[in-house]
């Protein structure tokens, strides 16, 4: 099968496209799936450069989202058969287990669930793992009533999902994204203010005017650095800050008594945390919350397997949803 083979941890340039790779085996509870369309994450690059918690063995093949159709299963597989049409939900694939950037994947049974009705298979493809992290991130601390949520990198995977769960859950939604470029296909998305993180003054005084002075209630947080503080001022008394990259680096020190007065929260997002009937499970609210909104994931683009170089520098210039790779046809 062809795959792409991480073979060293020097970052990207450490990927081959290997045309003759053996096809993983399974074992007596798993599935083999052909993969149609991976979606790449920029933890797929943190990986390769030794910035995530995970050091698989070499050769490894990256890919954390995926869907295909089932080729082969296990004796005790009893929910798939094969021709079977299926999603990749949070699991190792990517992680400590070969992933999705490849042409077939072995998975555990339960990891897996079927595409959703109305979704094309980008989409399925896409979705999981920014919908699931945006679900924990707006979960964390409970719902608000009439709240606000602002949402940093909102063009962005997690960003989008964020936008359509936090609507769907009933909130206003401000979002930061750099520049004016996609102001209006996030507004049609659902957006009810954007700013540009550049100019923290004029965030702030947007802010303080749009809630009325009261500030936002949760934040949804992609890019820390020197935002981080300014984010501190614009929240609302008892909030929450879902912490979930650092995109923006490392926050610059700041007066931990801006967490008194407010009784401020901060708390980090992790993914991983939702697995097997976990992630099952709020992967049936997500469902419902996106059908509650009638919106569907939002795909950026779709490169194509040998263009994968390409694919991984339009992720990181900023796209506009999800960056997708079709793996087959
Ligand atoms: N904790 C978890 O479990 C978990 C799960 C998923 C993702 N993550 C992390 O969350 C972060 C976002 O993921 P994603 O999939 O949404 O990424 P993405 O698709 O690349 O989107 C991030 C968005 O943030 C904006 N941005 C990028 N760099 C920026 C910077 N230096 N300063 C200000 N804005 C910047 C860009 O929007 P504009 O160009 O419009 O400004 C970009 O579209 C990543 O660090 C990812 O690794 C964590």
């Amino acid at each position: 099968m062809r795959a792409w083979l991480l073979e060293g941890f020097d970052g990207l340039t450490s990927l081959r496209l290997a045309g003759d790779v053996p096809r993983p085996n399974i074992s007596v509870d798993e599935v083999l799936v052909r993969i149609r369309f991976a979606a790449l994450n920029p933890a797929d690059r943190f990986l390769s450069e030794k910035l995530y918690p995970a050091t698989p063995p070499l050769p490894h093949v990256l890919g954390r989202d995926g869907c295909g159709v089932i080729e082969e299963v296990g004796r005790d597989v009893t929910a798939w058969k094969v021709g079977d049409h299926v999603t990749l939900l949070r699991g190792e694939a990517g992680v400590q287990r070969w992933g999705t950037l490849s042409e077939f994947l072995a998975v555990p049974q339960e990891v897996l669930v079927p595409i959703p009705d109305g979704w094309d298979q980008p989409q399925a493809a896409a979705a999981p793992l920014v919908y699931l992290t945006a679900h924990q991130a707006l979960t964390q601390w409970g719902t608000v009533k009439d709240g606000v949520v602002l949402i940093t990198g909102i063009s962005g995977g997690v960003g989008m999902a964020a936008l359509h769960l936090a609507k769907a859950m009933g909130y206003r939604v401000i979002g930061t994204t750099r520049g004016t470029a996609k102001h209006e296909m996030l507004l049609e998305q659902g957006a009810d203010l954007l700013l540009d993180p550049a100019s923290p003054a004029n965030l702030k005084r947007e802010i303080k005017a749009f809630t009325e002075r009261k500030g936002v209630n949760v934040i949804v947080d992609s890019i820390g650095g020197k935002l981080f503080s300014t984010l501190l001022d614009v929240m609302a008394n008892k909030g929450g800050i879902s912490t979930i990259g650092a995109l923006g680096g490392p926050v610059p020190s700041f007066n931990t008594a801006k967490l008194i007065f407010k009784r401020t929260r901060i708390g980090g997002v992790y993914v991983n945390d939702y697995y097997g009937e976990r992630a099952q499970s709020a992967w049936s609210e997500i469902l419902e919350l996106l059908q509650k909104v009638g919106k569907t994931p939002v795909v950026d683009s779709v490169f194509s397997m040998i263009e994968l170089m390409e694919a991984f520098a339009h992720l990181e210039r900023g796209p506009t949803g999800k960056v997708v790779i079709r793996i087959a046809d």
